[in-house]
């Protein structure tokens, strides 16, 4: 699979829907799932977790957890979902998860995370992936993500996703984590150059094409997560400047993604469900604010109607 751009996972926002509308936007971008626990999907509604539209391939599931076996066994099932690759989160930082002993806590137990990708891959014929910080708290030193990455590649992986800030265990809260801890491309960097032969993917603070553009001298492939939510449209130029040129228009968008909503509708979803990741995609356009005021306000009256997507189309001046 080609690593190049992706759209960072992210819970609550990249949902099934909103990764219907940015597959819309991008064909080939790399679409990720927010990260869903082992125990959602090997005890909870797993279609209600993991059930997502074809058109998203490529698509890859990230899961929360750090029990071998249980990890294992969720791969079963998001292979035999159809899901293009596994991605284990080692990123997080919020007490949840932390108390599960997973996420970024899991930086501090590279024997585990180790054990745990291993009983993955021989699960699995598809491909499990790492989405990692440069550090945690005080074990924050570059030999130490070396000694991690080392390790994680000895057992197998062959990409891996950076956050290029540490993430403080205490203290600061998940959102906090996002930005207050500085960013440190150069390690992300370092360890390309370190190890040539592994997939390195740049997550943090990417939020224009020239910088992604930058960071794809040294790395394999930039992955952007608020940026793309802010102004989903961004995510059509990065296509359009880094893979291949595309025709796609936010109308046209737009009206796949109305349809998408129509069927969605049918199927007894709520069309409050279905506007979040749509809201922003008229972003710097004039009459924005206005599209996304009336949609807010209207989807309440108007539960199973998306004529109100083009009444508030009529605000944007394009
Ligand atoms: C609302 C929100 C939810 C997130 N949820 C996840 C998640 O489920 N799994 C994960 O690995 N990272 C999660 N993240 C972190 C992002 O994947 C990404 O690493 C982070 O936002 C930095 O990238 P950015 O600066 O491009 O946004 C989340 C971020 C946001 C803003």
């Amino acid at each position: 699979m080609n690593h190049i751009l992706s759209v960072a996972p992210m819970l609550d926002w990249t949902d099934k829907h909103c990764r219907y509308l940015h597959r819309l936007i991008s064909e080939d971008a790399v679409l990720y799932s927010e990260m869903v626990t082992t125990p959602a999907i090997l005890q909870g509604d797993t279609q209600k977790y993991i059930g997502y539209n074809q058109q998203e391939h490529p698509v890859v599931l990230q899961l929360g957890g750090s029990d071998a076996t249980d990890l294992a066994k969720s791969c079963v099932i998001a292979q035999q979902y159809g899901y293009d690759e596994v991605n284990l989160n080692v990123g997080c930082p919020s007490d949840r998860v932390q108390k599960g002993r997973f996420g970024a806590c899991l930086m501090n137990e590279p024997s585990l995370v180790v054990e745990c990708l291993k009983s993955m891959q021989q699960a699995v014929d598809i491909a499990i992936t790492v989405k990692c910080r440069i550090g945690v708290d005080n074990n924050d030193s570059f030999d130490n993500l070396q000694s991690f990455v080392g390790k994680i590649a000895h057992s197998g992986v062959k990409t891996i996703i950076i956050h290029a800030r540490k993430a403080l265990l205490k203290g600061l809260s998940p959102k906090q984590n996002r930005s207050i801890p500085p960013l440190n491309y150069d390690y992300v960097y370092k360890i390309k150059a370190l190890f040539p032969e592994l997939t390195i993917v740049i997550n943090g603070g990417v939020n224009t094409i020239t910088e992604a553009q930058q960071h794809l001298k040294q790395v394999d492939g930039v992955m952007l997560g608020r940026a793309i939510w802010n102004n989903p449209w961004l995510l059509h130029d990065l296509q359009s400047s880094l893979i291949a040129a595309s025709n796609q228009s936010r109308d046209k968008v737009l009206q796949g993604y109305m349809k998408y909503c129509q069927n969605q509708i049918q199927k007894g979803v709520k069309l409050h469900w279905l506007l979040p990741p749509v809201l922003n995609l008229y972003h710097g356009i004039a009459g924005n604010k206005k599209w996304k005021s009336y949609l807010v306000t209207q989807a309440p009256k108007r539960v199973d109607d998306i004529s109100l997507f083009e009444e508030a189309r009529e605000f944007i001046e394009l």
